[in-house]
């Protein structure tokens, strides 16, 4: 039996956001004091898979690790770390690239949808992507993994590369990962587009509340958000068809800890014009506090880099053991 042990990253691309926040930093600070140890790890090396400015990806890194802090989450709780500083990643990587199988990777949708129609001019990197993203999780031995429903194919990867190793070299060396699959009301939809997720790589989406903005900006957002002219209704089942609006409710539930069902029962009836100058509230008391903070550490570059450092050296601790075990079983 494997020790529970929770692996995830995050890419320092593009700027963080409200989503970002509600599905994943705000779930691991949650998970902090539940006493699993937790590896989240800046994907450096991922985001280099599609063309970075190195001034922004170094930024980026550090505004990440920015972002995981003022969420909540603890350096000396949890480990953070950046992927390039530990080397084990890609030196396990390249043994799965030769577990892994051509016909397994060119399954991979991610793949077809970021390499769009010119896949040849793809990078060898973003075609790999997946066998380093088992070598992230699988060189910890991690037994969980919380991901978005994007990320489950290649977390079934994961787990068909540690079977086959396992398999071929008679070993039951690496655990099978369970994915942590954040729910349907974790999902936060663009505020001016119900059926789209709000996301880092859609640059024209203005609606998007940054982790960034300072609390007049998240305001404005809030108060701007496309709905229809409908009060919120009596019960859960009143949000079908309401795109929109079940997305504000989905919000101000996860800022406020409540279910969408209890934010119905408290708001049932009110008009839009009445509902987002509260949830326009508690948006700006939840989030301008983690925009402050972000801004309070990017003063001190310095200072997220040595924490970046200590969790690196942390990591190594845990990689290299199993790294080098890996070469054993395989002959190395
Ligand atoms: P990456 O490309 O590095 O995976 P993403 O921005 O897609 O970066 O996702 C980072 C994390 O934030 C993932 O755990 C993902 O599930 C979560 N996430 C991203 N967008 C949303 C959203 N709109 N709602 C909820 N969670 C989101
Ligand atoms: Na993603």
């Amino acid at each position: 039996a494997f020790t529970p042990r929770v692996f995830s990253g995050i890419q320092p691309s593009g700027d963080l956001h409200l989503g970002n926040y509600l599905g994943a930093l705000k779930r691991f600070a949650d998970a902090q004091d539940r006493g699993v140890q937790s590896l989240y790890c800046m994907v450096d090396l991922h985001a280099i898979t599609v063309w970075q400015e190195p001034e922004r990806l170094r930024h980026a890194t550090r505004e990440l690790t920015a972002g995981f802090i003022a969420s909540g989450l603890d350096p000396e709780k949890s480990i953070l770390f950046n992927q390039s500083q530990v080397p084990e990643h890609t030196q396990m990587a390249w043994v799965f690239n030769c577990v892994a199988r051509m016909g397994w990777m060119k399954r991979m949708t991610q793949f077809k949808d970021k390499a769009g129609k010119n896949a040849e001019n793809a990078s060898l990197g973003l075609f790999g992507y997946p066998a380093l993203m088992a070598a992230d999780i699988l060189v910890y031995h991690a037994t969980h993994v919380p991901v978005g429903e994007d990320q489950k194919q290649h977390l079934e990867l994961t787990r068909d590369i540690a079977a086959k190793f396992n398999h071929d070299y008679e070993t039951e060396f690496f655990p099978m990962p369970e994915p942590v699959i954040e729910g349907a009301a974790t999902r936060v939809m663009s505020l001016r587009d119900g059926s789209k997720k709000m996301s880092k790589s859609d640059p024209s989406d203005m609606s998007r509340i940054n982790m960034t903005d300072d609390a007049d900006t998240i305001s404005r957002k809030i108060r701007k958000a496309k709905t229809d002219p409908e009060p919120l209704p009596s019960d859960l089942g009143g949000l079908d068809g309401r795109p929109e609006a079940r997305n504000l409710v989905n919000i101000y539930a996860g800022l406020a800890d409540m279910s969408a069902e209890a934010v119905i029962a408290e708001m049932g009836g009110r008009a839009f014009s009445e509902f987002k100058p509260l949830l326009a509230d508690l948006a700006v008391s939840r989030m301008a506090p983690i925009s402050e903070e972000m801004g309070r550490l990017m003063q001190e570059p310095a200072e997220i880099d040595a924490i970046l450092c200590r969790g690196s050296d942390r990591a190594r601790e845990i990689a290299a053991p199993i790294l080098r075990k890996t070469y054993d079983i395989v002959g190395m």
